[in-house]
């Protein structure tokens, strides 16, 4: 898909979130794009997808400490940030991993004279203006990042509404409950999104490396349609063929579950979650045209993956998910 040229060969990309939904995607994409790839992770040994690729180094590290960025940045052409968590399981963790470390990518990206930054945001994200943390830390993670501007670093923000596609946390977390439930009350049933496919959402960070008319740009990617959440859930019983009840709740019971779930081990849903679901996640802008992709509808793929889904690993994922610690 993507040729192979001097452009890229033998450039080393450093990717941050390598081992999570986005960046097991990007990764592969980056290798068929020619380039090498160095993911800095901190569990090595539950990267075994990655481990297998060709032209990855996978390296075990705290990203949270600027001389381990600075030693591991060395020799790098860019940098792709995909890290952040939705929940906090310890307290401070969407300072520390979305405004935070940021910074640290922009000092350490200074010290090793790298130029090209390209960094994962979230639309909706706006520093002191958003209605969660959540979208309030992205928010200042990206204004933090384009400082670096100034320091002549190009950067790149992404902010995409939710993504879909295989080891998504959105459509199998779906399929995984009903596998449990045979009635599922759904807090926020009217919180509207427009789905982007994930393999579109890492073409256009692969494609925005060397394209400079993106350099210093915030994209919002959306997918094709806005669907309530209520109907992205009906769309996956309707997909597994099985016969379940969505009971939609009101927004005092959408408070009420968000306030016990998020005191839950796991922390599925949470208040913060609630809030940011109280501004949809949708964007008047279209899907931006300098990447010439044509954003795939989510009717076209997700029946794909579900269908084709192991049932184990279906279930491992979801574990792991709601087991990350930060
Ligand atoms: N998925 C979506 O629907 C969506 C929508 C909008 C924006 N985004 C943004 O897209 C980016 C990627 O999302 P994703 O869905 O791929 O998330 P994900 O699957 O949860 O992956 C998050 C990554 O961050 C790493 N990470 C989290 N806490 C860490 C810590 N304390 N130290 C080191 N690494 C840590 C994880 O490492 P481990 O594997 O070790 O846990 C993982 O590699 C994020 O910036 C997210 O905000 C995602």
């Amino acid at each position: 898909m993507y040729p192979k040229v001097a452009a890229t060969h033998n450039k080393i990309i450093a990717v941050l979130g390598g081992t999570g939904f986005v960046g097991q995607h990007l990764v592969r994409t980056l290798i068929e794009a020619g380039y090498q790839v160095r993911v800095l992770a901190r569990h090595r040994e539950r990267c075994r997808e990655l481990l297998v690729l060709p032209r990855v180094s996978v390296i075990d590290t705290n990203i949270m400490t600027l001389s381990n960025l600075h030693k591991h940045f060395a020799g790098c052409s860019a940098v792709i940030n995909l890290v952040a968590v939705l929940n906090e399981s310890k307290k401070g963790a969407f300072q520390r991993l979305h405004v935070d470390l940021p910074r640290m990518i922009i000092d350490a990206c200074v010290a090793n004279k790298i130029e090209r930054v390209i960094h994962m945001s979230a639309l909706n994200a706006y520093a002191g203006k958003a209605p969660s943390r959540y979208l309030t830390s992205k928010g200042e993670g990206e204004d933090t990042i384009h400082t670096g501007a100034d320091e002549g670093i190009n950067v790149t923000s992404l902010r995409p509404s939710v993504i879909f596609g295989p080891g998504d946390n959105l459509f199998n977390r779906f399929a995984s409950l009903l596998k449990c439930i045979t009635h599922l009350p759904l807090a926020c049933p009217n919180a509207r999104f427009a789905p982007v496919y994930v393999n579109d959402v890492v073409d256009v960070i692969v494609k925005s490396l060397n394209k400079k008319a993106t350099f210093g740009q915030r994209y919002d990617l959306c997918g094709p349609r806005a669907y309530t959440l209520q109907q992205l859930l009906e769309f996956t019983i309707k997909t597994q063929g099985i016969n379940r009840k969505v009971i939609p709740l009101g927004n005092g019971m959408s408070k009420v579950m968000a306030r016990i779930m998020g005191m839950m081990p796991g922390k599925l849903f949470t208040y913060d979650n609630y809030l940011s679901m109280q501004i949809d996640s949708v964007s008047r802008e279209q899907f931006p045209a300098i990447f010439n992709i044509t954003p795939q509808p989510l009717e076209a793929i997700v029946p794909r993956y579900l269908m084709n889904q192991n049932q184990r690993g279906q279930f491992d994922r979801f574990r792991l998910y709601a087991g990350r610690d930060n």
